[in-house]
């Protein structure tokens, strides 16, 4: 019988296993299933195919993508334990057999650990694992499959723990994984079973990653789908600092379309393959690709120093993706600043006023007892523009005790949206919220808006002025999608960039108005070089 991972507990838990029987029509099952509910345990109708493939995440790979990513493995094995956890129906241990069997170096036999929590796929995977083992016998590779009809997390939690008498122990030598994508909510049991294997993070494609790296022989390789979300999210941070320590970076792939690899599934995010090896980090070069997300499209290639991937000295541990010459080019111009932002004096935060949380305070139409409210679709051009008339967001939000914390001094401020459109030019939207064109004591800024600030206070004219043309040049959009796949810009994503010395913002905003965009992509050279 090979090794596995199953524990006395994995094996307590999988004598009451949530079978076709129990989930059939409307069932009680555990919250890692549902994890983003409040309660331990909640119903989830799983006749219904929808609902069974959002409450586990099923976004199967397609047999072109899952071959990209075994291809990735350096693969010098003479014996291979791999383990394949949210398994599916096996399509990524498939992928991995096929390619040791065209090209079987000195691998004698595979030992595949494959965890699946859905009992509707187990028989489709046990037959996955037949073809598998056709395909060895074939060319002289043994083979064995373990199909664990488990939740992953209950299981390898445990093992991370180490303070379970741990029998049949295995670590492995490499993994390959789709993992399930849901958050897991703050209470559920299955943050506890992270949290007390001292994994902190908030969703279950990171925990998958977290525990499977924790189960990883030194030197053993990872080859993982994910969302890109985990690069720069501040939510991933402590993932981050914890993977990244442990993990050294060989390559990541980035498919420039969002419906990219899931077109099928309807998947929105964007999608990154990565390929790690259990070694303290190494400043050896990052394969850093892309593709359009097609079968057989073309696959652009660079090799770029590990410190542009994962630059150091950031205690955020953003991952980034320079793709082309002009991200790559961006970063080193902007890493060239000589500013942090509190450095100038300045801070940047989000919107305080969260709209729903205070419906009865807002208005449509200023009144004498309310400030102006300032949503994205205030901005227009430099200056915000508002009131705004026909607006479907309310223009104003009433002065009073409950509300006065979430405004702000009148003041010249700088925002930038936190969406934008796939339509937008730009990832960063710049703009002036200016006191001279818009009368008030205080102003409130909704939740969807960043705004810098002199420590709550407003800030010069000049200064913001050229706080906003560097914000909206084209250097500042190339370096901020090396690091950010989404739409989404957070203040912290704000905090981590360098900026130009004062007295240069000063001067590009004097003279802001008079020239056009693509000089002050010239002058921002200029302060590098
Ligand atoms: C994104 S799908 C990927 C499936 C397959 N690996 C592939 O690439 O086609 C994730 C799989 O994880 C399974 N899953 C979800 N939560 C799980 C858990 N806690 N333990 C084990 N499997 C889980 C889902 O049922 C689903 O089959």
């Amino acid at each position: 019988m090979k090794r596995h991972v199953q524990t006395g507990q994995a094996r307590r838990e999988a004598a009451s296993p949530i079978t076709e029987r129990d989930v059939s029509d409307i069932a009680w099952v555990s919250d890692s299933i549902a994890p983003w509910l409040s309660s331990d345990r909640v119903e989830v109708d799983f006749s219904d195919t929808t609902l069974r493939r959002q409450a586990l995440g099923q976004f199967m790979t397609p047999d072109w993508v899952a071959d990209f990513m075994a291809s990735l493995f350096v693969a010098r094995w003479k014996t291979l334990d791999l383990l394949d956890a949210g398994a599916g129906t096996g399509a990524l241990t498939a992928a991995v057999i096929r390619r040791l069997c065209s090209s079987r170096a000195m691998l004698e036999s595979v030992a595949v650990s494959a965890y699946e929590l859905d009992s509707t796929l187990i028989d489709p995977l046990r037959s996955t694992m037949d073809d598998c083992r056709r395909m060895c016998r074939r060319v002289g590779i043994g083979f064995q499959a373990t199909v664990l009809n488990e939740d992953f997390i209950a299981a390898a939690a445990p093992i991370i723990r180490a303070d379970l008498g741990m029998e049949n122990f295995t670590q492995f030598d490499a993994a390959i994984v789709n993992p399930p994508y849901h958050k897991i909510h703050g209470n559920s049991t299955t943050r506890m079973q992270l949290r007390s294997s001292l994994v902190e993070t908030s969703n279950l494609y990171t925990a998958f990653l977290a525990l499977i790296v924790g189960l990883l022989k030194p030197g053993g390789e990872l080859v993982a789908i994910t969302p890109r979300s985990f690069c720069n999210g501040p939510y991933f941070r402590s993932f981050r600092a914890d993977f990244l320590a442990r993990m050294t970076l060989r390559r990541i792939h980035v498919f420039a379309s969002r419906r990219a690899a899931f077109s099928a599934d309807e998947v929105l995010q964007e999608n990154v393959i990565l390929h790690a090896v259990r070694a303290r980090p190494t400043s050896a070069d990052v394969i850093v690709s892309s593709s359009d997300g097609t079968p057989n499209s073309a696959v652009a290639e660079r090799v770029v120093p590990y410190e542009q991937v994962v630059p150091p000295g950031h205690d955020q541990r953003f991952i980034h993706i320079p793709i082309d010459q002009e991200q790559t080019a961006s970063a080193t111009l902007l890493g060239a600043l000589p500013m942090w932002l509190s450095e100038l004096g300045l801070s940047v935060s989000t919107g305080r006023v969260v709209d729903f949380r205070v419906r009865e305070h807002l208005r449509s139409a200023p009144d004498v007892d309310t400030a102006p409210l300032i949503y994205p679709c205030h901005f227009n051009g430099t200056y915000v523009a508002w009131p705004k008339a026909n607006c479907r967001k309310p223009n104003a939000i009433v002065i009073d005790p409950s509300t006065r914390d979430l405004l702000v001094p009148s003041g010249i401020y700088v925002l930038v949206k936190r969406f934008t459109s796939k339509e937008e030019r730009r990832r960063i939207v710049a703009c002036i919220y200016d006191p001279t064109r818009i009368v008030a004591p205080l102003v409130g800024f909704e939740n969807h808006v960043n705004y810098f600030h002199a420590k709550g206070r407003g800030l010069d004219q000049a200064l913001a002025r050229g706080l906003t043309a560097f914000l909206n040049s084209r250097q500042v959009d190339a370096y901020f999608r090396r690091f950010s796949g989404h739409t989404q810009v957070n203040a912290t994503d704000l905090r981590i960039m360098k900026y130009p010395s004062r007295s240069f913002l000063e001067r590009l905003g004097r003279e802001a108005n008079d020239i056009h965009q693509d000089e002050v992509d010239r002058l921002i050279g200029q302060e590098t070089a």
